[in-house]
């Protein structure tokens, strides 16, 4: 296997870059971009974050942050995904949330897009993967429909091992197995929960699953680079050591407390500043098809994490930016018009890619005197999707909305583990900086108690009395 990521100088310039200029007043008006005295101003604060975190981290508490070192659960899911791709054409993931999102980035970040639609030989022998994450019935019977059970592996991921719409599918999922292959339904289940806790790891252990733990300190958002997306991108021959490799290097670089070469900590440190000059929305707009669902994931890391009631005293502070995904150039289209002259209250993070992995040529087809095509002919879609992206951070840095870039040389393996625990690290900084609690998610939590109550589960039955009363179908506020 090519181990070219060992090379240091290749290493140096597979690192990705934080380019904010466009946000500061030098660029941008000064009501709107953040200044060199307001990035004064925050370093002890950012200093005091980063301490703050790594005790954290040092303690055990953070266990995302220790994901890179996991060598031992490296060497398992390697060799468990070999197995798999002996033995299935067929990989699903059924989850949602964090357990969901993240094996979902990394697989339209790191396989060829129309990946499933791939022969077996170009997929290298790697398996189709699928990932219903909702409890649409439309959408698990259609995919029971396009897919051969018996040559189909199943992943249950849940953290809590109780969440409802992961336990219908694996119900649903479990009972057609037992009609297609029988006794053996087993062999197509695999679990990815809690070492110890929750139902699903006692299921695992009577009905002789193989099971993979989701670590106790690691929480549904923060477990991408755990066994709950590692497995899945190394079904499909993603190289998960490189995936490592990268977060590594981030984490390295992001270890010291001064906030003006810690990427993670700076980005943080900008969007809580702009917080406070009124910037609630934070649009995250990759320039590559290949990094859309990394902005989905994103979406509710950010969200989840800092959208907050009460900060970590208990005070109540109603917390947290808006994050909106937007996909270049696609939203121009779409997006862009509000983004540039709609209300100062959004900052957008571009992701750029400096070398993309297939070059397309514009051909010439002589139509060079025609005005709407000439300038086309003989240039390429990689130039194109590049000059839009410059475009649009210009237009935007001229209508003083602050707007910063993300550059990435080139999408592959360790550039994504750089980015994914990168974005990461922002959010947790950012958690310190709000002064909210990053790693919960009571919101979340009332939600999934409300469906338990209604869908009748036991210890639920007073929650289920208050949900009806509040919930009267006579309301006068509806037209029919
Ligand atoms: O980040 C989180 O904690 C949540 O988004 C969870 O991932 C999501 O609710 C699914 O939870 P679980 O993995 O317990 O099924």
């Amino acid at each position: 296997m090519d181990k070219s990521w060992h090379n240091g100088e290749w290493c140096r310039s597979m690192r990705i870059r934080l380019d904010y200029t466009n946000m500061m007043s030098s660029r941008i008006d000064m009501h709107h971009g953040v200044t060199d005295d307001d990035i004064t101003y925050l370093e002890e604060m950012g200093r005091k974050a980063h301490k703050d975190l790594w005790e954290r981290h040092e303690s055990g508490d953070l266990g995302f942050m220790s994901l890179h070192n996991q060598a031992d659960e490296l060497q398992d899911i390697k060799g468990a995904a070999a197995r798999l791709q002996k033995r299935f054409d067929n990989y699903v993931v059924i989850g949602i949330g964090g357990s969901a999102l993240g094996n979902i980035a990394l697989n339209s970040a790191l396989n060829p897009p129309y990946y499933n639609e791939l022969s077996k030989d170009e997929r290298k022998e790697g398996l189709k993967v699928y990932f219903p994450d909702n409890v649409d019935p439309e959408l698990l019977r259609g995919l029971l429909n396009v897919i051969d059970l018996t040559k189909t592996v199943f992943n249950v991921i849940t953290k809590s091992g109780s969440t409802a719409e992961t336990l219908a599918n694996f119900l649903i999922i479990r009972e057609e197995l037992k009609k297609a292959v029988g006794d053996e339904y087993h062999r197509h289940i695999i679990v990815t929960t809690d070492p110890h806790k929750g139902f699903l790891r006692k299921l695992a252990t009577k009905e002789d699953f193989r099971s993979f733990s989701v670590p106790e300190n690691v929480g549904g958002r923060f477990s991408v680079l755990s066994p709950v997306g590692l497995l899945s991108a190394a079904v499909t021959n993603v190289d998960v050591d490189e995936l490592l490799a990268g977060a590594a290097e981030m984490h390295e670089r992001c270890s010291g407390p001064d906030i003006r070469s810690n990427p993670a900590l700076m980005a943080a440190a900008l969007q809580y500043l702009l917080y406070q000059k009124m910037k609630n929305i934070v649009v995250m707009m990759p320039y590559a098809q290949a990094l859309k669902d990394i902005a989905d994931w994103f979406r509710q890391l950010w969200a989840e994490s800092l959208g907050k009631k009460s900060d970590r005293s208990g005070k109540i502070v109603y917390e947290g930016s808006t994050p909106v995904n937007a996909l270049g150039a696609t939203d121009q289209h779409s997006q862009i018009q509000l983004y540039i002259e709609g209300p100062f209250d959004k900052s957008v993070i571009f992701l750029t890619v400096e070398k993309f992995r297939e070059n397309v040529n514009i051909p010439a087809a002589g139509f060079q005197d025609e005005d709407a095509l000439g300038y086309l002919e003989g240039s390429s879609l990689e130039k194109l999707i590049q000059t839009e992206q410059y475009a649009t951070e210009w237009a935007l840095t001229k209508n003083n909305r602050p707007n910063c870039k993300i550059i990435i040389p080139e999408v592959n393996a360790y550039t994504i583990g750089q980015l994914l625990y990168m974005l990461e690290l922002q959010t947790a900084y950012a958690g310190e900086l709000f002064n909210v609690n990053a790693f919960d998610q009571p919101g979340v939590e009332d939600g999934k108690k409300a469906t338990y109550a209604l869908m009748g589960r036991d210890g639920y039955g007073s929650l289920k009395q208050e949900l009806l009363t509040g919930m009267d179908t006579s309301s006068k506020y509806i037209i029919d």
